[in-house]
């Protein structure tokens, strides 16, 4: 079966005053069709730019090299054409700030109705009630009120929900939801990822959900990429990841998390040391100097991914489970 996204070996170097930054250094991994991936690492680690790179929304100091296939169809080195009949139909992406994505001046119910006019050729008039049916459909009360609204006049949650709304109009193979909720409150996070899986059941798309918090991803993702300093170094079903992570790094992301069944007022533990500076040479595990196992013969070389395509650990001391 050919897998929704195949990325391989993806390099992506920005070039910088201060030199190179390689801020994704060979990267592999597969979406298949209606599967939720959840790709967690701390800020910088290259989550975001791995996924414009798919979209070919990469900056303009940006060099991708390696393979990007949606469908089977190379997205890397596109012509703009064939990427634009993809882009906002097939393969959608919500952002972290809708904002950011909603044009300020036109009001929500042109932008969502122009995705349906340019990528299906419907008439205005009945894109316009698909849109507020789509958006009564994520829950957003009074759509035909919220159609003649600019961006501005809604509160971020809204904002969120009719992005979510313009990702799914055209049933697409794949969306990528960037961290979704980290700029809503706690409640409206919750609804938010709530709405993403009924959504997934009903569209019976893909999902990238993309997350520097492993809490995020728990309650939706089958499988977890786990990124430090643009390379992945755990890959894992979900629920084993949670119950037997085997890189350090991974561990450590999980005392990060906060429990229902922990004691109250606690403080979390959190993560000591720093990841690699942008533009840092990497020669061997870039973990190894935060790491607490065996870090001195960690540093000889750099650890690949090893192990069956659905449990790969980048350790060459992994955390064992006896
Ligand atoms: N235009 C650019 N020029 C130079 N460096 C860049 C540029 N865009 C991104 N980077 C660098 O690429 C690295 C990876 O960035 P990316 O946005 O993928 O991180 P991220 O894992 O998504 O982090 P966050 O959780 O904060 O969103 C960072 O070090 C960032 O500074
Ligand atoms: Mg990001």
């Amino acid at each position: 079966m050919t897998p929704t996204l195949n990325v391989q070996d993806l390099r992506i170097a920005f070039s910088h005053r201060a030199g190179n930054i390689e801020a994704v250094d060979g990267v592999s991994f597969q979406i298949g069709p209606a599967e939720c991936v959840g790709i967690v690492g701390e800020s910088g680690s290259g989550k975001t730019q791995i996924f414009m790179a798919a979209m070919g929304l990469l900056a303009g100091n940006a060099r991708a090299t390696g393979s990007v296939r949606f469908e089977g169809a190379e997205l890397l080195a596109a012509h703009p054409t064939a990427l634009n009949r993809i882009r906002g139909s097939k393969l959608t992406m919500i952002p972290q700030d809708p904002m950011t994505c909603l044009t300020p001046h036109l009001k929500i119910g042109v932008q969502l109705a122009e995705v349906m006019v340019t990528h299906r050729g419907t008439t205005w008039r009945d894109a316009r009630s698909y849109a507020a049916r789509m958006l009564e459909r994520v829950h957003v009360a009074e759509p035909r009120r919220r159609l003649n609204q600019y961006p501005h006049e809604l509160s971020g949650g809204l904002r969120q929900r009719v992005m979510i709304a313009m990702s799914v109009l055209c049933e697409p193979s794949l969306v990528i939801a960037d961290e979704p909720t980290t700029a809503l409150d706690v409640t409206v996070q919750a609804q938010v990822m709530e709405l993403l899986r009924a959504l997934r059941g009903e569209f019976g798309m893909a999902l990238a959900l993309i997350s520097h918090d492993l809490a995020v991803v728990a309650g939706l993702a089958d499988r977890i990429l786990v990124m430090y300093a643009g390379r992945i170094v755990e890959v894992a079903a979900a629920a084993e990841l949670f119950r037997r992570p085997r890189h350090p790094y991974t561990a450590e992301l999980l005392k990060c998390m906060p429990t229902i069944a922990g004691p109250r007022a606690v403080r979390l533990p959190t993560l000591a040391g720093q990841p690699p500076r942008p533009g840092e040479v990497l020669q061997a595990c870039a973990f190894a100097p935060r790491c607490s196992r065996a870090a001195d013969r960690c540093r000889m070389e750099r650890p690949e991914l090893v192990g069956p395509a659905d449990a790969q650990v980048a350790c060459h001391f992994p955390l064992s489970h006896d």
